[in-house]
């Protein structure tokens, strides 16, 4: 048996005593969920273990086992960290969010288009200054961090400064992130304005200096159909096809306003939707959050080339744009993840997430299976920013993302805890009750972020 047992008593001693290069093995022990794949259907994907041992060395998972098999093939002396009433699990993953509306959250009274009128681009515009978007970035990550999110897809402003400044602070604390700055030549104040011409100058120069650094990577994002002319929505489609490994990242049929405004605005187009695949913008790296307002040919289409959604339940009711049909999501095996949209949407935590988008099928006639939650918040996340090689599960060589989910995080989350006899159960109940104050600790490549 090792000699350095630990518990969370003794885990900051250790963590000090840890080198800063952290290339030393260490050991989480403690009850552990992950998925090799869809669970629903697929109960071998579930793997469970009520006493696992997770190997982490160099930032990466090296092993996953068994508790007792796991160490006894361990050198003497290998660290081993207990969380105790805890779940480990991968860390989660926002597949849409805004950091420049950190300060947009909780803005009362509108909806989408006079949201953004009133509240949102009046708070966008200060990221020109990149001292205030560098401290927005921090605080922002440090709240994704704190809700157990260490992966995002990212909006910036249109000001590329405002990217600089989160890729700066993700690179700083080694996050998995990706970020684009916005593309907007039309009907937003002038402030906010860049040209097609210009956006592609800047969107490139972006992409030279970010994308593939370390654990950093890039999505081309005009804002949605209404703030780009034809002219920049070919520009978008260029970069794409110019740099294959970026993604696309934009709205799509949010708000049936919206959806009205885009029929006059291209009124050659079929669709919503149309509009962007006739810009060539639908791939598999393009992701639409939202898509509430489709019709069947619309789903066909974004099966057939592969295109990912975000979820946004807390926004769409937040901002009252409607109800995400997941059956129709799900029939048509769409790549598909949860965002949180913050500011549209009021709360940084996945968990919470998953309580309202349960909410939102239950009103559609579904009960969203609290496993398939897990999913969409974990590996069906990184499967939709294709970023599965690297995060969303605790197989060999992925990095080493993950969160302690505390089964005493308040009193009714530990007294109903205590009733659950299936980990079905279990995992519901921390869905439905938990939020920030469940996510124990936060681990990054290896390290605890807080
Ligand atoms: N559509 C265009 N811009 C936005 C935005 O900032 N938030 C949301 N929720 N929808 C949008
Ligand atoms: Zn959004």
């Amino acid at each position: 048996m090792p000699a350095t047992e630990n518990t969370e008593g003794n885990q900051q001693q250790l963590k000090q005593s840890l080198p800063e290069s952290n290339s030393q093995r260490v050991v989480h022990r403690g009850e552990i969920l992950h998925l090799l794949a869809d669970p629903v259907d697929n109960p071998e994907a579930i793997e469970f273990l009520p006493d696992g041992a997770l190997v982490v060395a160099d930032g990466h998972i090296e092993a996953l086992g068994q508790a007792q098999d796991v160490i006894q093939g361990l050198p003497d002396n290998t660290p081993i960290i207990h969380h105790h009433n805890a779940l480990i699990t991968p860390g989660f993953i926002d597949c849409h969010v805004h950091y420049p509306q950190y300060q947009v959250i909780a803005s009362y009274g509108t909806q989408l288009l006079e949201w953004l009128n009133t509240h949102t681009f009046p708070e966008e515009m200060k990221f020109s200054d990149q001292t205030y978007a560098r401290q927005v970035a921090s605080s922002f990550l440090d709240e994704l961090l704190s809700n157990g999110t260490t992966t995002a897809l990212v909006f910036g402003t249109v000001h590329p400064e405002s990217v600089d400044a989160f890729f700066d602070e993700a690179r700083r604390r080694n996050l998995r992130m990706i970020c684009g700055k916005v593309m907007m030549d039309r009907n937003a104040p002038t402030e906010l304005l860049d040209t097609a011409e210009q956006s592609a100058i800047e969107s490139e120069a972006l992409i030279k200096r970010w994308h593939g650094c370390e654990r950093l990577g890039y999505a081309v994002t005009p804002r949605f159909a209404p703030t780009s002319t034809p002219e920049q929505l070919t520009v978008a489609a260029h970069l794409l096809d110019k740099h294959p490994g970026v993604m696309l990242h934009t709205h799509l049929a949010e708000n049936t306003d919206e959806c009205a405004w885009v029929k006059e605005l291209f009124p050659e187009q079929r669709s919503y939707l149309d509009v962007y695949d006739h810009y060539g913008l639908l791939s598999n790296r393009s992701l639409f959050a939202h898509s509430i307002e489709l019709d069947n040919k619309d789903w066909q289409r974004i099966k057939e080339t592969g295109s990912s959604i975000a979820h946004c339940p807390l926004s769409n009711l937040f901002i009252g744009s409607g109800l995400f049909n997941m059956q129709q999501a799900f029939a048509h095996d769409i790549k598909l993840g949860f965002g949180t949209d913050v500011g549209g949407g009021d709360s940084f935590s996945i968990l919470r997430t998953i309580n309202e988008a349960y909410k939102i099928q239950q009103l559609q006639g579904m009960s969203l299976d609290p496993l398939k939650s897990f999913y969409l918040s974990t590996l069906g996340g990184a499967i939709a920013l294709s970023l599965d090689k690297y995060v969303g599960n605790f197989t060999k060589n992925k990095e080493a993302d993950f969160n302690i989910i505390d089964y005493n995080a308040t009193p009714l989350i530990r007294s109903r805890l205590q009733t659950c006899t299936t980990l079905q159960e279990k995992l519901f109940v921390l869905q439905m009750l938990g939020d920030d104050r469940a996510i124990r600790q936060t681990w990054v490549a290896g390290n605890a972020v807080n």
